[in-house]
């Protein structure tokens, strides 16, 4: 939805907050150079890395390589969202909010967002209440009491309980005003199946609200009391609450996650209060679903390293091989607790203690080794069947090292555990390496030859360096985009900036830094700020950015002629009469490429 007004008002925010004096607000500054420096608020350091451009308006952490503008850096550090960011920034500024223009539609789904989170608030309390002051919660409170969970406890994760009534909930909401439709929307009410009316979702169990960030309830889990199914009942996914986006505890976990700098992830609410309960703060749980890339992405935002501390069960372990592989792919560093006795992390501490818990913390295994670990444990390695398939399998993940020594560790290691002979684990890597290679190039980019940090380093520096011309003389923008096709771009971030330069120039708008910066994902933002704080003083521009087109261009001539010429070796092996025409196509792009040089 466009509001010219809304812009303007945010466009003048901006303008008037000096991102230096807001940040000196949270981090101590020292000016060097046209910069100032600090350390990063966002991670854990000694030595200044963060730096600030008064001149740019940006931020950049050459640490965590977290950057944005003035509102991203609000938006962080005090966890909210874009908008409220903007208006923290115009109280400070003395700018009056300017007159909402919301159409009656939208002001009905605001005033209906407000009433599901007053109704979950109001049913927290509800359970509160019956939990704490009521005889219905004599069973309960025992329960918990049983389990080590103190009353102090309870109140801080707001624990509570559901009467073994079908109506309780349902009447004391639509006494206090609350529409049917409502209560059913948020989840608390269930729809009778024959005939009329609705029913209490949860009964006879204790309630585990669950909140979101801000601490605002968003759902519920219900855990019964005795051995009944399910064990725990969830709040079905309702407009404000997604699974796949919610972490249970991250409320609470997020300011010592940050300050500590990682994370400890575990299944159960349980194993949250736990750890909570010994002053381990950083820990939060999945909410029973597979860890989703969707909360890898939240963690991000304040941890550079995941623990798992999954249930030690056959389970647990498999949940723990999937999340890892969900998070390695983003390339975030991870460890595995590995729980020796007991069954998840909540029984342990209550079995032995927060100091074992410690020792534990600290024998966490990494990726490579949990992955290695996991495939002795699953078969017979007496047998010969047995250590083939350990080596099968192991290789795999071995061919995504791209260490060297870590890869020859890893092998003599594995030729001692399974005795068999190095040279033979050796071969089977090689062999894989090889039909990897092939395999990766048919019918689309192969990415895999592109390290990590985009195309090359020079293609990397080029793209950067076009960018911020473009951003630095608009008059650039058409003469790069009438010459640089978006599709020879491979970083997804530098692509994400390109697009929307090319897209706001299109709409006839400047591609404003500041302005657009909103409109990027994190990894694109971060991008953008390091790109603002590079160094962009050259005397003749013209050439520079024709240079840096000409890198770009060869990079992907590269690329295509790769795939070109794989595409003809594996058609001349399958005996494709087609691959001469690969072969050929292969052969003009290479001329191409020479032309250029
Ligand atoms: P667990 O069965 O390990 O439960 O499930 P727990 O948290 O250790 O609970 P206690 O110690 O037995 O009381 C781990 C998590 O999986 C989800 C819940 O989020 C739970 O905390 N779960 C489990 C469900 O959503 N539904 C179920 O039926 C079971
Ligand atoms: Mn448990």
């Amino acid at each position: 939805m466009k509001d010219n007004s809304l812009d303007d008002f945010i466009e003048n925010v901006r303008a008037q907050s000096d991102i230096v004096s807001v940040i000196a607000g949270y981090v101590s500054l020292h000016k060097r150079g046209k910069n100032f420096w600090g350390c990063c608020p966002f991670h854990h350091e000694k030595t200044p890395s963060f730096s600030v451009s008064p001149e740019k308006g940006f931020f950049y952490c050459f640490g965590c390589h977290t950057g944005g503008n003035v509102f991203n850096f609000v938006m962080k550090i005090e966890n909210i969202a874009f908008l409220e960011a903007v208006k923290l920034l115009a109280r400070r500024s003395n700018i009056p909010f300017p007159e909402k223009h919301k159409t009656p539609a939208e002001m009905a789904k605001e005033h209906e967002t407000a009433q599901l989170f007053k109704a979950l608030e109001l049913a927290k309390n509800f359970f509160q209440a019956c939990l704490v002051k009521t005889s219905f919660g004599t069973q309960a409170r025992n329960y918990l009491v049983k389990r080590g969970i103190s009353k102090d406890l309870m109140e801080k994760f707001q624990l509570g309980y559901a009467p073994p009534l079908w109506d309780k909930l349902l009447n004391a909401l639509t006494e206090r005003g609350f529409e049917i439709d409502t209560l059913a929307k948020a989840g608390l009410i269930v729809k009778r199946t024959s005939g009329d009316g609705y029913y209490d979702r949860f009964r006879d169990r204790i309630m585990y609200p669950i909140s979101d960030i801000r601490g605002r309830i968003i759902g519920f889990g219900g855990r019964v009391l005795n051995e009944g199914q399910p064990k725990y009942l969830n709040s079905p996914e309702t407009e404000i609450f997604n699974k796949r986006n919610t972490l249970y505890g991250l409320d609470k976990a997020y300011h010592s996650i940050r300050s500590l700098g990682n994370v400890i992830v575990v299944e159960g609410y349980m194993d949250v209060i736990s750890l909570h309960s010994v002053g381990i703060t950083n820990a939060v749980a999945s909410l029973g679903t597979a860890f989703s890339v969707e909360q890898a992405r939240t963690l991000r935002h304040y941890a550079q390293e995941i623990y798992f501390a999954y249930d030690s069960d056959a389970a647990g372990q498999n949940a723990t091989l999937r999340a890892l592989s969900t998070v390695r792919a983003m390339g975030i560093p991870i460890k595995v607790i590995t729980i020796p006795d007991g069954k998840d992390p909540d029984e342990f501490i209550r079995k032995h203690g927060r100091e074992s818990f410690d020792v534990i913390l600290k024998e966490a295994i990494s990726l490579l080794d949990f992955q290695l670990q996991f495939a002795l444990r699953n078969h017979d390695i007496s047998t010969l069947e047995g250590k083939v398939a350990v080596v099968s399998q192991v290789v795999p993940i071995l061919s995504d090292v791209d260490n060297a020594v870590e890869v020859n560790y890893y092998i003599t290691h594995l030729s001692k555990l399974l005795s068999i002979d190095e040279s033979a684990i050796l071969s089977e890597y090689r062999k894989y390496i090889n039909k990897k290679d092939k395999n990766v190039n048919i019918g689309q980019t192969n990415y895999n030859r592109i390290p990590k940090d985009g195309l090359n380093p020079a293609c990397t520096q080029a793209e950067r360096q076009i960018i911020r011309f473009m951003f630095d003389d608009i008059g650039l923008i058409p003469y790069v985009m009438a010459q640089l096709p978006i599709e020879e771009i491979y970083d997804s971030s530098r692509k994400e900036i390109i697009d929307l330069i090319y897209n706001e120039y299109n709409i006839g708008k400047s591609a404003d830094p500041s302005r657009i910066v909103h409109k990027l994902s994190d990894e694109g933002k971060n991008e953008l700020s390091l790109i603002m704080l590079l160094n962009s003083d050259c005397t003749d521009i013209t050439r520079v950015v024709d240079d840096c087109m000409k890198t770009i261009h060869l990079a992907h001539l590269h690329v295509l002629y790769e795939q070109h010429r794989l595409r003809a070796d594996e058609l001349e092996r399958m005996g494709d009469s087609d691959y001469l025409q690969e072969l050929a196509e292969s052969q003009r792009i290479k001329n191409e490429i020479k032309k250029l040089h």
